[in-house]
């Protein structure tokens, strides 16, 4: 199971991190994509902007480069919100969101599929969230690109299933991190109440569900939406 190349979108931080920091200690050799700053310790890491295709592109071929090989699994972490209600919401934040989060993927699964083909083998996992199948007020733009990798998932399953290919979507709930911190204290306690195990998670427990699907016992789940939402979204 261990050993293979993995490539973690947005792996500098937060939930990206973790995965990747999950899968290196679990013997796979781990590159990261990073936008900004500076990577973390200890990971290999790479230069991507998923908004812009040539940046995709540059990225897996300086990945094929460190690994001597092609892709095998890719986790498609990268996400980005800008919140607003519906009538307030500008066309850029709506564009914005939907061109990082729903595109952005698409753009890194294209260009992984390539390798994978010829292997006759990989791994996509997505990470979309709970909002993308339950909803949220002032979240139209990020709720739409997250039930849009839903889509993108199955339909790679049904086009690349034959070829050992799997495509699976987690779905987290609230999770511990950046995105999180800018929450208000009232919001995240009303939150927290609507949960049915009564608090946010770590991202280590998302960690945990992607390794699973990326490793062998997961061979023939494809096309799933696995939730790690404490029973928020009640298994959608
Ligand atoms: N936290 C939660 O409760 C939660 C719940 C459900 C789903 N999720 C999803 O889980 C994923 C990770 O979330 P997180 O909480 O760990 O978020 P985070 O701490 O805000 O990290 C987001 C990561 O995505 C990267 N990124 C954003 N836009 C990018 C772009 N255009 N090109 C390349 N990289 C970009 C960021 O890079 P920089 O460091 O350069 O900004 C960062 O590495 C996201 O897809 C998010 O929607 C999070």
């Amino acid at each position: 199971m261990a050993g293979r190349n993995v490539l973690v979108t947005g792996g500098n931080r937060g939930i990206g991190l973790s995965i990747a920091t999950a899968l290196a200690e679990a013997g796979d050799n781990v590159v990261i994509t990073h936008r900004s700053g500076e990577p973390p310790e200890g990971l290999q890491a790479v230069r991507c902007e998923v908004t812009d295709s040539a940046s995709v592109d540059q990225a897996f071929a300086d990945a094929e480069a460190i690994w001597g090989g092609p892709v095998e699994v890719l986790v498609a972490n990268a996400g980005v919100t800008r919140d607003g209600l519906l009538m307030r919401m500008s066309d850029e934040d709506f564009d914005a969101v939907i061109d990082t989060n729903l595109a952005g993927a698409f753009r890194c699964a294209r260009r992984a599929v390539k390798g994978m083909i010829k292997q006759r083998k990989g791994r996509i996992i997505f990470i979309s969230s709970v909002v993308g199948l339950y909803g949220s007020p002032g979240q139209t733009n990020y709720s739409a690109s997250k039930a849009g990798l839903v889509g993108l998932a199955r339909s790679i399953s049904r086009e690349l299933g034959g070829r050992g290919i799997t495509a699976n979507v987690v779905a987290p709930g609230f999770i511990e991190t950046d995105m999180t911190a800018e929450l208000p204290e009232d919001r995240k306690k009303a939150y927290q109440a609507t949960i049915p195990a009564g608090r946010f998670a770590q991202p280590e427990e998302v960690a945990a569900a992607v390794r699973f699907l990326a490793g062998d016992d997961a061979a023939y789940i494809t096309g799933a939406v696995i939730p790690v939402d404490g029973g928020l979204g009640m298994g959608h």
